[in-house]
């Protein structure tokens, strides 16, 4: 297999990425700036992650969102870092023009930690989820962690969030029962998904336009 070359453009550039394969008209996934950040608020205050049922026992006073809703000053702040650190990306998925999906890859071991970590989070609006968008934009995240310069990337949930773990199975993400912490967040994932296989999607079929420029998987990606 060639050497996977990590293309600088995706942190020095803003982009949009279009897949041949979906039908969909207008499915964008679109690198989100600091220009969007009151449609991402917007977007994230929205957006309900599954809490636990009551019949659960859970071990927290109060059900954690996991991933906590990252706030537009840390997106914005990724945004900054990202363009040397290589470390985060954050993403929207546009829809017909309307935000209607984030995910992102972002560093959540300290600079100086090794080996380093990244976490992927996705969340998708109500009104569609259920139709293989998650999946989509899932794999997309996937195919850009390749370029993120970490070490390790790794995804998590809570054991009740049977859409999110019956989509990562779907796409192959193998599970562990463990707990994860972050500092002043407790317990955010009790379930794992532990460092990701991400040259599976090296080569999912994408178009990326770059702000100034189009280039394909086959012109030099
Ligand atoms: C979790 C989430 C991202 C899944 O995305 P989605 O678009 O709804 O899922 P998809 O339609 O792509 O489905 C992917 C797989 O999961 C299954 N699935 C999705 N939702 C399901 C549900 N509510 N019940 C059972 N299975 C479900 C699908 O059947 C599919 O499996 P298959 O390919 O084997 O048929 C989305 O529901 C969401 O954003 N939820 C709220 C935020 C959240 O919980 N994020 C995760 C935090 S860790």
């Amino acid at each position: 297999m060639a050497a996977f070359q990590r293309n600088d453009r995706f942190f020095t550039k803003d982009w949009i990425i279009t897949l041949p394969s979906r039908p969909e008209p207008n499915l964008k996934f679109i690198r989100l700036t600091p220009a969007e950040t009151d449609a991402f608020v917007r977007f994230a205050e929205k957006v309900v992650i599954p809490s636990a049922p009551k019949s659960t026992e859970a071990p927290f006073a109060e059900p954690p969102s996991s991933p906590a809703p990252i706030p537009g000053e840390r997106m914005q702040k990724n945004y900054a870092d990202s363009r040397t650190r290589h470390h985060a990306l954050d993403v929207y998925m546009s829809l017909e023009g309307k935000f209607v999906g984030w995910g992102a890859i972002y560093q959540i071991t300290r600079p100086d930690e090794k080996p380093s970590v990244a976490n992927v989070a996705i969340r998708l609006s109500p009104e569609i989820q259920g139709k293989g968008l998650g999946k989509v934009l899932l794999q997309v995240l996937l195919r850009l962690s390749n370029e993120v310069d970490v070490d390790i990337i790794e995804a998590g949930t809570m054991k009740y969030n049977l859409p999110m773990r019956r989509l990562a199975k779907s796409i192959g993400l193998v599970e562990t029962e463990e707990n994860k912490e972050l500092p002043g967040r407790g317990v955010v994932a009790d379930i794992l998904f532990k460092n990701i296989e991400r040259e599976k999607w090296r080569d999912l079929d994408m178009v990326v336009e770059f702000k100034d420029q189009v280039v394909s998987k086959e012109m030099d990606m």
